[in-house]
């Protein structure tokens, strides 16, 4: 299969990582150069790991070769599938929509990896609505084995089974979404766990590394909640939540605004809630 990701950011890097390890031909988009090289140095750094750990079927660098990098838009007459990983911005996502429909063939489905807007409200950017569906995944994409296929209202029933196909032939757990709500099904719990985890800090009853110490060893979560808002990139929160309040769902964070305003974004900037400077942060039980 022929697929483009526009957008090279955490999401879409790996999500182009993704469908080369599984023998897809990907072209990478992304307007700026830096973030463009960023994108591939992450793949990079991710495939070295993975063959070390002799999870690849493939030398690094023949996946590599499948990746080709691009800041042209380019004609995407003959790509089956193109999806958009730009940030949670709806005018942002909207624009890209509305240039991408020029490009694409007739034929070609475009997804959208967009973490929180309803699928059918983005379509509206769309004049053909029946091929455009959500590919939802989940940081880092090559480790997480979940994708949330979401049906907007205008998504035919051909292309919804034939997202389901594409999320198992990547070797994915599709989680097939009817119900295109902000935050669909992960995220529409996560939200609020963040934001119950955040009052409970604001209050000043309680500090972060004791809320994460609870998430991580009493919940069994993999991460604390206030290092997987570091992880996940404070900047990316802090989007997805101004557009969902937007909309009237609660994710209400004030100390994502606040870290925001003074440039820690998380685990990619070093600094978040926690300092990365020295690798992960230590949550003690
Ligand atoms: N590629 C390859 N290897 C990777 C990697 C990547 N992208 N990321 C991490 N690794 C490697 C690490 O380097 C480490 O390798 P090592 O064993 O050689 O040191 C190994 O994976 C294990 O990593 P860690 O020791 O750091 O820690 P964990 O065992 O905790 O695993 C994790 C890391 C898989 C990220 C795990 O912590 C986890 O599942 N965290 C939760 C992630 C999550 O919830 N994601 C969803 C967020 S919500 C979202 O994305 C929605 C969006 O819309 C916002």
């Amino acid at each position: 299969m022929k697929v483009a990701v526009i957008g090279s950011g955490i999401m879409g890097s790996g999500i182009a990582e993704v469908f080369a390890i599984n023998g897809n031909s990907v072209i990478l988009y992304d307007k700026y150069e830096e973030a463009l090289k960023k994108g591939l140095d992450n793949i990079k750094w991710s495939l070295e790991k993975l063959h070390e750990k002799g999870k690849l079927n493939e030398e690094p660098s023949t996946i590599m070769g499948k990746i080709t990098p691009t800041r042209q838009l380019g004609e995407f007459y003959d790509i089956d599938l193109v999806i958009e990983a730009v940030p949670e911005d709806f005018n942002l996502k909207a624009q890209v929509f509305r240039e991408l429909e020029k490009k694409v063939g007739t034929n070609t489905i475009i997804a959208t990896n967009t973490s929180s807007l309803p699928i059918t409200e983005l379509s509206t950017a769309l004049e053909k609505k029946d091929r455009f569906l959500g590919l939802h995944f989940f940081n880092p994409p090559v480790l997480m084995g979940l994708v949330e296929v979401i049906k907007g209202n205008y998504t035919s029933d051909q292309v919804f089974e034939r997202g389901i196909e594409i999320v198992k032939g990547i070797k994915k757990e599709p989680i097939p979404v009817r119900k295109d709500v902000i935050g669909f099904v992960v995220n529409r719990i996560l939200f609020r766990v963040f934001t119950s985890a955040c009052r409970l800090v604001s209050g000043g009853k309680y500090t972060i590394r004791e809320v994460d110490s609870t998430a991580k060893y009493t919940l069994g979560f993999p991460m604390g909640i206030f290092e997987l808002l570091d992880y996940t990139g404070i900047d990316t929160n802090l989007f997805i939540s101004r557009e969902v309040k937007k909309r009237g769902f609660d994710f209400d964070c004030p100390l994502l605004e606040e870290l925001y305003s003074r440039g820690q974004l998380g685990t990619k900037a070093k600094r978040g809630f926690y300092d990365w400077s020295n690798g992960r942060p230590r949550i003690e039980k």
